[in-house]
Protein backbone atom coordinates (compact mmCIF):
# COMPACT_ATOMS: atom_id res chain seq x y z
CA UNK A 1 0.00 0.00 0.00
CA UNK A 2 1.27 3.57 -0.84
CA UNK A 3 2.04 5.50 2.27
CA UNK A 4 0.07 8.55 3.19
CA UNK A 5 2.66 10.72 1.92
CA UNK A 6 3.20 9.81 -1.32
CA UNK A 7 -0.80 10.27 -1.65
CA UNK A 8 -1.01 14.13 -0.39
CA UNK A 9 1.97 15.19 -1.62
CA UNK A 10 1.10 15.14 -4.99
CA UNK A 11 -2.58 16.26 -4.58
CA UNK A 12 -0.90 19.41 -2.16
CA UNK A 13 1.40 20.12 -5.35
CA UNK A 14 -1.43 19.83 -7.57
CA UNK A 15 -3.97 22.00 -5.81
CA UNK A 16 -0.93 24.51 -5.17
CA UNK A 17 0.44 24.64 -9.24
CA UNK A 18 -3.45 25.26 -10.29
CA UNK A 19 -3.97 27.91 -7.81
CA UNK A 20 -1.40 30.06 -8.62
CA UNK A 21 -1.87 29.60 -12.32
CA UNK A 22 -5.63 30.92 -12.06
CA UNK A 23 -4.12 33.70 -9.81
CA UNK A 24 -1.59 34.51 -12.33
CA UNK A 25 -4.56 34.54 -15.26
CA UNK A 26 -6.56 36.75 -13.06
CA UNK A 27 -3.59 39.16 -12.76
CA UNK A 28 -2.30 39.23 -16.50
CA UNK A 29 -6.29 39.78 -17.64
CA UNK A 30 -6.42 42.55 -15.28
CA UNK A 31 -3.52 43.45 -16.23
CA UNK A 32 -4.12 43.64 -19.80
CA UNK A 33 -7.69 45.94 -18.84
CA UNK A 34 -9.96 43.46 -17.92
CA UNK A 35 -13.13 43.60 -15.41
CA UNK A 36 -14.66 40.93 -13.65
CA UNK A 37 -17.90 41.04 -15.77
CA UNK A 38 -16.25 40.52 -19.33
CA UNK A 39 -13.64 37.86 -18.33
CA UNK A 40 -15.03 34.84 -21.09
CA UNK A 41 -12.91 32.48 -18.73
CA UNK A 42 -14.55 33.76 -15.33
CA UNK A 43 -16.61 30.51 -14.46
CA UNK A 44 -13.45 28.37 -15.57
CA UNK A 45 -11.18 30.60 -13.50
CA UNK A 46 -13.86 30.51 -10.30
CA UNK A 47 -14.51 26.86 -10.55
CA UNK A 48 -10.64 25.36 -10.81
CA UNK A 49 -9.56 27.81 -8.53
CA UNK A 50 -12.38 26.87 -5.77
CA UNK A 51 -11.29 22.68 -6.74
CA UNK A 52 -7.64 23.86 -6.10
CA UNK A 53 -8.12 25.65 -3.31
CA UNK A 54 -9.78 21.94 -1.84
CA UNK A 55 -7.01 19.88 -3.20
CA UNK A 56 -4.42 22.38 -1.20
CA UNK A 57 -6.37 21.76 2.10
CA UNK A 58 -7.06 18.09 1.54
CA UNK A 59 -3.89 17.43 0.89
CA UNK A 60 -2.31 19.58 3.74
CA UNK A 61 -4.59 17.66 6.07
CA UNK A 62 -3.37 14.53 4.88
CA UNK A 63 -0.05 15.31 4.88
CA UNK A 64 -0.33 16.36 8.76
CA UNK A 65 -1.85 13.09 9.32
CA UNK A 66 1.19 11.54 7.66
CA UNK A 67 3.91 13.46 9.66
CA UNK A 68 2.36 13.55 12.53
CA UNK A 69 2.92 17.43 12.63
CA UNK A 70 -0.29 18.37 14.50
CA UNK A 71 -0.50 15.32 17.54
CA UNK A 72 -0.21 18.43 20.23
CA UNK A 73 -2.14 21.28 18.66
CA UNK A 74 -1.29 23.13 15.35
CA UNK A 75 2.09 24.24 15.52
CA UNK A 76 2.76 27.92 14.63
CA UNK A 77 3.73 26.71 10.94
CA UNK A 78 0.52 25.17 10.36
CA UNK A 79 -1.54 28.29 11.52
CA UNK A 80 0.47 30.58 9.47
CA UNK A 81 -0.03 27.82 6.12
CA UNK A 82 -3.64 28.10 7.13
CA UNK A 83 -3.59 31.98 6.90
CA UNK A 84 -1.83 31.96 3.97
CA UNK A 85 -4.13 29.47 2.70
CA UNK A 86 -7.02 32.14 3.48
CA UNK A 87 -5.53 35.15 1.88
CA UNK A 88 -4.89 33.06 -1.18
CA UNK A 89 -8.62 31.60 -1.50
CA UNK A 90 -9.88 35.60 -0.99
CA UNK A 91 -7.44 36.17 -4.20
CA UNK A 92 -9.94 36.55 -6.51
CA UNK A 93 -12.34 39.09 -5.04
CA UNK A 94 -9.32 40.84 -4.33
CA UNK A 95 -7.44 40.85 -7.64
CA UNK A 96 -10.99 42.08 -9.63
CA UNK A 97 -11.62 44.64 -7.19
CA UNK A 98 -8.62 46.11 -7.21
CA UNK A 99 -7.32 45.30 -11.11
CA UNK A 100 -5.07 48.54 -11.67
CA UNK A 101 -3.03 46.65 -9.03
CA UNK A 102 -2.63 43.39 -10.79
CA UNK A 103 1.41 43.91 -11.15
CA UNK A 104 1.33 44.08 -7.36
CA UNK A 105 -1.07 41.31 -6.51
CA UNK A 106 0.45 39.27 -9.25
CA UNK A 107 4.34 39.08 -7.14
CA UNK A 108 2.34 39.75 -3.18
CA UNK A 109 0.45 36.03 -4.00
CA UNK A 110 4.08 34.89 -5.73
CA UNK A 111 5.97 35.42 -2.32
CA UNK A 112 3.14 34.10 0.09
CA UNK A 113 3.68 31.28 -2.00
CA UNK A 114 6.88 31.02 -1.38
CA UNK A 115 6.53 31.93 1.66
CA UNK A 116 3.65 28.66 2.81
CA UNK A 117 6.27 26.18 0.96
CA UNK A 118 9.36 27.56 2.94
CA UNK A 119 7.24 27.35 6.35
CA UNK A 120 6.79 23.68 5.46
CA UNK A 121 10.25 23.21 4.95
CA UNK A 122 12.19 24.32 7.70
CA UNK A 123 8.87 25.17 10.22
CA UNK A 124 10.41 28.08 11.59
CA UNK A 125 12.92 31.07 10.87
CA UNK A 126 15.58 29.57 13.02
CA UNK A 127 15.04 26.14 11.06
CA UNK A 128 15.53 28.19 8.21
CA UNK A 129 19.39 29.52 9.66
CA UNK A 130 20.10 26.56 11.07
CA UNK A 131 19.98 24.38 8.15
CA UNK A 132 22.52 26.47 6.39
CA UNK A 133 24.80 26.61 9.05
CA UNK A 134 24.69 23.16 10.02
C1 LIG B 1 -1.43 28.12 -0.61
C2 LIG B 1 -1.10 27.51 0.48
C3 LIG B 1 0.01 26.51 0.59
C4 LIG B 1 1.19 26.37 -0.10
C5 LIG B 1 1.73 27.25 -1.23
C6 LIG B 1 1.88 25.22 0.44
C7 LIG B 1 3.12 24.75 0.01
C8 LIG B 1 3.72 23.60 0.46
C9 LIG B 1 4.98 23.06 -0.05
C10 LIG B 1 5.80 23.66 -1.19
C11 LIG B 1 5.25 21.94 0.67
C12 LIG B 1 6.46 20.99 0.50
C13 LIG B 1 7.56 21.32 1.48
C14 LIG B 1 8.67 20.26 1.43
O1 LIG B 1 8.42 19.11 1.10
O2 LIG B 1 9.80 20.61 1.74
C15 LIG B 1 4.19 21.76 1.63
C16 LIG B 1 4.13 20.74 2.55
C17 LIG B 1 3.19 20.65 3.55
N1 LIG B 1 2.07 21.44 3.70
FE1 LIG B 1 1.55 23.03 2.54
N2 LIG B 1 1.10 24.67 1.44
C18 LIG B 1 -0.04 25.43 1.56
C19 LIG B 1 -1.09 25.23 2.43
C20 LIG B 1 -1.12 24.27 3.42
C21 LIG B 1 -2.16 24.08 4.38
C22 LIG B 1 -3.45 24.92 4.44
C23 LIG B 1 -1.79 23.06 5.20
C24 LIG B 1 -2.50 22.45 6.37
C25 LIG B 1 -3.75 22.21 6.40
C26 LIG B 1 -0.50 22.58 4.74
C27 LIG B 1 0.22 21.55 5.32
C28 LIG B 1 1.38 21.03 4.83
C29 LIG B 1 2.11 19.92 5.43
C30 LIG B 1 1.71 19.18 6.71
C31 LIG B 1 3.23 19.68 4.64
C32 LIG B 1 4.30 18.59 4.84
C33 LIG B 1 5.49 19.17 5.59
C34 LIG B 1 6.55 18.11 5.82
O3 LIG B 1 6.85 17.33 4.90
O4 LIG B 1 7.09 18.08 6.93
N3 LIG B 1 -0.12 23.33 3.65
N4 LIG B 1 3.28 22.78 1.49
Amino acid sequence: MLPRYAIYYPIHFLGIFITFMCIGAMCIYCKNGGVKDNNPSRKFLAITHGISLLLVMIGGMGLMKATGAAVNGFPVWINLKLVIWLIVGMSSMVIYKKPKLATLWFFIYASLGILAGLTAKFKSFEGYLNYFNS
